[in-house]
């Protein structure tokens, strides 16, 4: 069996590291931001890393880079933007007592959900990506079974299928280019897997293992490493890129297997509830929701919203494709994700949303769409309204949401650049609050050194223009 070139899950202990916030606009960086590495491999990252040191004070020690990010289940996967564990660890252990159910609106890969049942705390989160609900969901669900012993059998039918020339390849996804992303070989040890860990009886097991054939499919394809968006490798490096998905996926499984273990072995006393569903519709989305705890027990708010809308800055669907295809997630729900997230769908009219900084904001990108604008491209002001007007309803809902006058709301944002003009997303944020009935307790500057970003930064897509990017996430802290 030839080894992949690709550097495999096993030689990092199994682990995915992320790749940054790769996208052509001044972004803050992935927030896991502690020592996190791109994930090298064909094509390169285009991304370097800067190694500027953690300032005195707050921001310093909220830096945490000698504390991992890869404890319990958080990488069991990759997932863009990750919030550090240790800021949702920090904010449950100050702000929930005992009894008090976490809400995180905007839950991704479900670090605080994990984080929350960790300490014991049940935890809801949405999200109106179904690739996160699936990773959340096996994230936070102990598995007590040998997994060890069910990954030696799904390995032995695996090798007994390829032995007999057995295919598979029903199991193959339809609806996708395969030959625009894989190589033949790749494709039938792909099928046979997909196959055998489609016949898993237990549902937990059967979920665990999907998400490791994901991880196993993105390695396998020619998905170029370092990016979020769909980019394939160019075609010249194609011909020397040969993995072995059955190696990809023993080794991504055995490292999955011990974190599970790990997770079992804290004995989480919490819940999780990961649902589908989109934030400005949060509280009818919890009221429909079955078996979940009671929403009058919501007393914390932990939440990382993403940068901007999806298209502009990082684009979750995109991300969450080739495992929505061979996951069999509703391929409707999967597309649909860019165009639902926030900011997704502009409006004509840009209503005022109250925020004397975003209107200020908005008039200077208005100037530089009219100044800087080079042929026919979007009204940039018109899609930062949009996104902070998803967000003011986000935030509406989460106000109606918590048990009013006792809760606390913990939102950590980065101010990104648009049309060279930085958006205060920190202050705009802590103005929407205040009409919804926040009051701001705390805000904190965290540096984000040691970063991952993209090696250049083209803010306005013209050559020869570049941007700063952020060094910079804030924890904002309001009270509700
Ligand atoms: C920055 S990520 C969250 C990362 C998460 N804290 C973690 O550690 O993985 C933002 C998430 O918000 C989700 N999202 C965007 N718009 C949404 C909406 N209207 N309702 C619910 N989720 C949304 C995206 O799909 C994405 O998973």
């Amino acid at each position: 069996m030839t080894a992949a070139r690709r550097p495999r899950s096993s030689g990092r202990g199994g682990g995915s590291p992320e790749p940054p916030v790769a996208r052509a606009e001044g972004l803050a960086p992935g927030r896991g931001g502690g020592g996190e590495s791109p994930e090298p491999g064909p094509g390169g990252s285009g991304i370097v890393k800067s190694r500027g040191k953690p300032g005195r004070g707050a921001a310093g020690r909220w830096t945490f880079l000698d504390v991992s990010t890869r404890k319990y289940t958080h990488a069991i996967h990759l997932y863009p933007a990750r919030m550090h564990p240790e800021i949702a660890r920090r904010l449950i252990a100050r702000h929930a007592g005992s009894g008090d159910v976490v809400f995180d609106p905007f839950m991704g890969s479900g670090g605080v959900l994990l984080e929350s049942m960790l300490r014991g705390n049940d935890a809801i989160g949405l999200d109106v990506n179904p690739f996160a609900v699936l990773l959340t969901k096996v994230k936070t669900t102990p598995i007590r079974k040998d997994l060890g012993a069910e990954l030696g059998a799904l390995l032995e039918k695996s090798a007994r299928d390829r032995r007999s020339g057995r295919t598979r390849a029903r199991c193959l996804p339809t609806g996708y280019d395969l030959g625009a992303w894989f190589k033949p070989s790749v494709l039938g040890e792909l099928a046979v897997l997909k196959h055998n860990v489609g016949g898993i009886g237990d549902p937990d097991v059967a979920d665990f293992f999907r998400i490791c054939l994901s991880l196993t499919v993105r390695r396998s394809s020619y998905q170029r490493n370092g990016a979020w968006k769909i980019h394939r490798l160019p075609e010249a490096e194609r011909a020397g890129f040969d993995p072995s998905p059955t190696e990809i996926f023993a080794a991504v499984s055995r490292a999955n297997v011990g974190r599970m273990g790990a997770l079992v072995a804290a004995r989480p006393r919490g819940r999780a509830h990961p649902i589908l569903g989109d934030s400005r519709d949060a509280r009818s989305v919890l009221e429909g929701a079955p078996g979940i705890p009671d929403a009058g027990r919501i007393r914390l708010v932990v939440t990382s919203p993403p940068y901007g809308d999806h298209r502009t800055t990082v684009a979750y669907g995109q991300f969450s494709r080739h495992s929505g295809h061979w996951l069999d997630l509703p391929d409707g729900q999967v597309r649909r994700v860019d165009r639902e997230g926030l900011g997704g769908r502009t409006r004509r009219d840009a209503g005022d949303l109250g925020s004397g900084a975003l209107n200020r904001t908005l008039d200077e990108v208005r100037r530089n769409d009219a100044r800087l604008t080079v042929g026919k491209t979007p009204s940039r002001a018109r899609e930062v309204h949009a996104y902070f007007s998803d967000l003011d309803a986000c935030m509406g809902q989460v106000s109606r949401t918590v048990a009013s006058g006792r809760s606390r709301a913990c939102f950590v944002v980065a101010n990104r650049t648009v049309r060279r003009v930085v958006v205060p997303t920190d202050r705009i944020l802590v103005e929407l609050g205040k009409k919804h009935g926040f009051s701001l307790e705390s805000t904190v500057r965290r540096d984000i050194p040691n970063k991952a970003m993209p090696s250049r930064n083209a803010p306005e897509n013209a050559a020869g223009v570049t941007g700063s990017t952020m060094t910079r996430e804030a924890v904002i802290t309001m009270r509700c």
